[in-house]
């Protein structure tokens, strides 16, 4: 197949690149606006070309859109405390964004795929979302990547577009920018730095290792129906507070670090979805969390040249802004 994947220099794009390079043997442009989470790094050894620009820039869409015959959107704000900080630009992305690359999917009659997330259903006490649960978004992030999932759902029904959506949950693994729970609490604590834990850390997520969400969005990709909804969740949930615990453990820092902050405005409790749908299609995850995440600490420890000039960039004043206190 011969792709355009849109976000491919983010940390969960950039996997699914690999990975269809890799073992599908699909031909891959790249269309990302290298935003401070799209980083060229993240492609190194990659045999794929990059154009730079945004999605919802009409002309840069046309000019990546040349030749392919499907389009995977992973191109996204993908941080709820940024926003809750600065929404603005989460409405460009995912609003115009994903309005301006239906429209040339639809144009030139290709199959669209949309990544989305657990978190448009919102939190739930108990069991877990199935893809008919009601959208009840609470952050400017969710909310604004719902409206991107409805936007996609009405192409399909009024259009005939051959799209379908992949809503995945918690993500982790290498590449990932450490503004996120599991890297930022890894690069903290191998540098005896405070754990920020949002709350009473009670706070659940369904984790799911990106290499096998990736392969997920593949099965969608290449055996799902259109007009479909594919929920993509992990095989595990832990609280908040036990991964900071486990990531302690890995790393050999000491409970002392743990620092409880102030909680997160409308924080989501608990995220958990069944993914029974994308099960039917012959997907299923391969990665437990235990495993995974002693993996993803394992990388994060040796590979500092993609770490380091992060957490000595523009990082730095974002974390101070975010935290209240300068990064050790
Ligand atoms: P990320 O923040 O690592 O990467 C996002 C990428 O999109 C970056 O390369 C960035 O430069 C690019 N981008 C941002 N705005 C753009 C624009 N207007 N035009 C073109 N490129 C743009 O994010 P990620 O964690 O890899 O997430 C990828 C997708 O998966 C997102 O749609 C996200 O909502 C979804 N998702 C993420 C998770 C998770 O836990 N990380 C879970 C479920 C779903
Ligand atoms: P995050 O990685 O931001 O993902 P999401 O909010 O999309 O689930 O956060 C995961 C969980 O970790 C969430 O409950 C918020 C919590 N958290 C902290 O307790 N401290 C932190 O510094 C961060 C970034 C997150």
């Amino acid at each position: 197949m011969r792709l355009l994947v849109c976000g491919g220099a983010g940390f969960i794009g950039s996997t699914f690149v690999r990975q269809r390079l890799a073992e599908h043997g699909d031909t891959v442009t790249v269309l990302d606006k290298l935003t401070y989470a799209g980083r060229r790094e993240n492609l190194q050894d990659v045999d794929a070309p990059l154009v730079v620009g945004g999605i919802e820039d009409r002309e840069r869409v046309a000019e990546a859109i040349e030749g392919a015959d499907a389009v995977v959107n992973f191109a996204a704000e993908t941080h709820v405390d940024r926003s809750i900080a600065e929404p603005d630009a989460f409405v460009t992305t995912h609003a115009l964004g994903t309005y301006v690359l239906l429209e040339a999917a639809r144009q030139r009659g290709v199959r669209y795929v949309q990544v989305s997330t657990d978190e448009v259903y919102g939190s739930i006490e108990a069991g877990s979302f199935t893809e008919t649960s009601p959208l009840a978004p609470s952050s400017p992030y969710s909310a604004t990547k719902a409206g991107a999932d409805l936007l996609v759902a009405s192409y399909c029904h009024t259009f005939g577009l051959e799209a379908l959506i992949c809503r995945g949950s918690n993500n982790y693994g290498p590449f990932q920018y450490p503004e996120k729970l599991i890297p930022l609490m890894v690069l903290n604590a191998l540098h005896g730095d405070p754990l920020p834990v949002y709350g009473d850390g009670m706070q659940v997520r369904n984790w799911i290792y990106a290499e096998d969400f990736a392969r997920g969005i593949g099965f969608a990709l290449e055996h799902g129906e259109p007009g479909e909804v594919y929920n993509v969740g992990g095989p595990d949930e832990c609280p908040n507070l036990e991964v900071v615990q486990r990531i302690l453990a890995h790393t050999g820092a000491g409970e002392e670090l743990i620092a409880y902050v102030t909680d997160r405005p409308g924080h989501d409790r608990r995220y958990s979805l069944s993914s029974d749908r994308i099960r039917a299609l012959g997907w299923e995850p391969r990665v437990h969390f235990a495993d995974g995440l002693e993996r993803t600490v394992d990388w994060y420890r040796d590979n500092r040249w993609w770490w380091e000039p992060i957490r000595s960039g523009d990082y730095r004043a974002y974390y101070e802004r975010q935290y209240g206190r300068p990064l050790g």
